[in-house]
């Protein structure tokens, strides 16, 4: 992984053994704006330790521009708007939200980060899934969950369906940890190495997406 650059282009070699050898040529590569959410807001949560690890290694890749979202920091109502996002005419006046919304339409592609509540996905998050919804379309998202035995298989499973209905594209590989509370160490770290595979391979899978829908997005 190459360290990240605040740039927006990078520069590669020239194949060896030639006068290039000196000479760089210039990719001229938009960054890709990838949004770590955090599903759950409750006191002593989890979340923000997958959230952490996750975002960490998005940011070791020098084409993307990583932030974490933290539903705390958005204190919106549960949904009371008199039309849907998708019919809405005019921006939505609870400040919350407006901040909130802002920061998903910056967004090329998510990570939602989910505990499981009751085989479902936590109501703060489905409240803010369904704030929004031209800032979740036609992009990727990709899933980073927890749980007991089946490590948020199904919330991951209802997040599938929800981004669907978002027009959002889902990624085939989500990272699952099972019994999450064995991979916390003594002095509280989260080991992750069992992980790492599935989180690169979550990771290619999003950014390929990402940066397929950005320039798809400019064009049509
Ligand atoms: C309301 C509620 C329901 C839960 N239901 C499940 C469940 O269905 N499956 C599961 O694996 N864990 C369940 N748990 C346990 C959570 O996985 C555990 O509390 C975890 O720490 C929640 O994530 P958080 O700490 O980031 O909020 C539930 C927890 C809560 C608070």
């Amino acid at each position: 992984m190459r360290s990240p650059v605040p740039c927006s282009f990078f520069l590669e070699p020239t194949p060896l053994g030639s006068s290039l050898q000196e000479k760089y040529v210039v990719q001229s590569r938009v960054m890709m704006n990838i949004k770590v959410l955090l599903g759950s807001t409750r006191p002593n949560r989890f979340a923000d330790k997958p959230g952490e690890w996750i975002l960490s290694k998005l940011q070791q890749n020098r084409e993307v521009s990583a932030g974490l979202v933290d539903l705390r920091d958005y204190p919106m109502p549960f949904f009371n708007e008199p039309v849907s996002p998708s019919s809405a005419t005019e921006p939505f006046t609870n400040p919350a939200v407006q901040a909130f919304t802002k920061k998903i339409e910056e967004a090329d592609g998510f990570i939602i980060v989910t505990p499981e509540y009751n085989h479902g996905i936590p109501a703060v998050l489905k409240n803010a899934l369904d704030y929004v919804y031209q800032g979740w379309q036609k992009k990727p998202v990709a899933y980073v969950a927890y749980g007991w035995t089946t490590g948020g298989a199904r919330a991951v499973q209802q997040l599938k369906h929800i981004s669907l209905e978002l027009q959002m594209v889902p990624v085939h590989r989500s990272v699952h940890i099972v019994n999450f509370k064995s991979f916390i160490d003594t002095s509280g770290v989260f080991q992750s190495e069992s992980f790492e595979k599935s989180g690169d391979q979550l990771l290619e899978q999003l950014l390929w997406w990402a940066r397929i829908l950005q320039d798809a997005r400019k064009t049509t």
